[in-house]
């Protein structure tokens, strides 16, 4: 088991000069059990095991609206005008190169389409200027920055509303993949399975959600900017540097007593969100192997050490020759494995692709170099690939490694058996440890994509009489 997968969440209270009470949130997402507690999944200890978990919730989801109500824990203090003042919390400066302290990381700015009405929720970095005044970072192509551009094009500041603490669900739906033209709000009623209730901005008319800890109404005032980031970003490093951004005037402040910044923090990979997105992005590169007619894939991971889509395994039971090569070509071409990649590779079912020790010994041991990596050139990456240099950053393209780590088709049934403890005779030896038909144990927990190949003379003089189990086969 990684130590991501249980990773503990940590909640800051009593920061100096702020009063007890007001707190900071880290790492709601930061193991796999909290990410299933979110989704309404059953909590399993694994990647591998929540991950269809995760797809079947995310299939054929139905929507449901939000619904509005008169007030809710976030109308507990309302400050309007001269009365806002944004300092009051704890707002961490969250590493040491950041260009000022970002109130919202982990959190959801809410604005509405100008000519379609619907409303979207983005994870978008904000920073703090003044008591009054903040700047929200959204990169062009982001549903919210659609949505801004409208109010440019006729000239008028753009309302807006952030919530800065709020159900992880919410955090989810916000920094996840919801199609353009859905509602977050939406989609998340649907993974609880109940509308999500919202009150009514005064100022805004937008829907804020009733249970946010801290929130905000405003305006983007496109005809003032100031210098906003620069920010850590999701490649561990600061991809770009301090730019002028439009100001957000804050107008209404609220939040409920005792409130909690939900914060993520954007350091060096592995982290919080480059974990919880691996979850999201393994599931939908899933899903798209199978609508590309891959079949038999036992599972797929992206590595939140490497920032998730620049390392990305698949493992598949290969069923005819060129399988793995199917696969390869299949994950580098799809949307969510395409952008800003690096390297993708196919193992076998029996190794479990979520594992780091499993991928390098099946790279190592089953791949030649020479026969089993192709590249691919002028891909898709971004500006904020730290390979590309400054005066390239208005062409971003990269290439890709596709390694085939499968054990050769042509002659995979005479390739040399693996040196290890089958499964039967693991459960045989240890049965209050692995329970009937749980697969494999490694590091990484229960990995059930596949057995081993049988081994050709497994240590049957351990049978009887009843084996140490310190030492079966000594
Ligand atoms: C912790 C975290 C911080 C993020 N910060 C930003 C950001 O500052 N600007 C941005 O455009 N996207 C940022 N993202 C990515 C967006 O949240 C993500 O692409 C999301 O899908 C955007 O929502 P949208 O599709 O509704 O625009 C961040 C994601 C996470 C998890």
């Amino acid at each position: 088991m990684s130590y991501l997968d249980l990773r503990p969440a940590v909640l800051f209270d009593e920061i100096t000069d702020y009063p007890a009470g007001y707190r900071v949130l880290v790492g709601m997402h930061s193991a796999a059990q909290r990410i299933a507690l979110s989704m309404g999944l059953e909590r399993k200890a694994t990647r591998m095991e929540l991950l269809p978990l995760l797809r079947e919730k995310l299939k054929d989801l139905t929507v449901i609206p939000p619904v509005v109500v008169q007030d809710g824990p976030i109308t507990e203090n309302v400050f309007d005008g001269a009365d806002v003042d944004i300092l009051k919390f704890p707002t961490p400066m969250w590493h040491e190169l950041d260009g000022g302290r970002y109130l919202g990381t982990g959190s959801a700015t809410i604005t509405r389409d100008l000519e379609e009405g619907w409303v979207n929720l983005g994870t978008y970095r904000v920073m703090i200027h003044d008591s009054k005044t903040i700047a929200c970072y959204i990169c062009p192509g982001r549903h919210s920055h659609i949505h801004r551009q409208k109010f440019v094009e006729r000239g008028e500041p753009c309302p807006i509303a952030i919530s800065f603490g709020h159900d992880p669900l919410l955090f989810a739906a916000a920094s996840g993949d919801v199609p353009y033209g859905v509602s977050e709000y939406e989609w998340a009623g649907g993974i609880k399975g109940r509308a999500i209730p919202v009150i009514i901005g005064e100022h805004t008319g937008l829907p804020i959600p009733a249970h946010s800890e801290i929130a905000i109404e405003g305006e983007v005032v496109f005809s003032e900017t100031r210098p906003e980031g620069p920010f850590a970003e999701w490649t561990g490093y600061y991809g770009s540097m301090q730019r002028q951004e439009p100001i957000i005037k804050v107008k209404r402040l609220m939040h409920r007593n005792d409130p909690i910044i939900t914060g993520v923090a954007r350091n060096r990979p592995p982290n919080e969100s480059s974990f919880s997105f691996a979850f999201f992005r393994s599931a939908r590169i899933w899903d798209y192997l199978e609508v590309a007619g891959v079949p038999d894939v036992r599972g797929v991971w992206c590595h939140e050490t490497a920032g998730v889509s620049p390392f990305i395994v698949v493992s598949i039971k290969q069923r005819y020759p060129g399988h793995a090569r199917q696969a390869l070509g299949a994950v580098s071409s799809c949307r969510d494995g395409a952008h800003a990649g690096r390297y993708v590779i196919v193992v076998d079912e029996d190794i479990d692709p979520s594992n780091l020790a499993d991928v390098i010994w099946a790279m190592s041991s089953r791949s030649d170099p020479a026969e089993d990596i192709d590249f691919l050139r002028n891909c898709w990456s971004s500006a904020l690939d730290p390979m590309i240099p400054s005066e390239e950053k208005d062409y971003c393209v990269n290439s890709r490694a596709l390694i085939d780590a499968c054990r050769p088709y042509k002659w995979k049934d005479r390739f040399p058996p693996v040196a290890e403890c089958s499964p039967q005779l693991r459960q045989e030896v240890i049965p209050e440890v692995e329970s009937p038909g749980a697969g494999v144990k490694r590091d990484s927990g229960t990995w059930s994509g596949g057995l081993a190949p049988p081994h050709p003379a497994p240590c049957t003089h351990t049978r009887s009489p009843a084996p140490r189990a310190s030492s079966p086969c000594s």
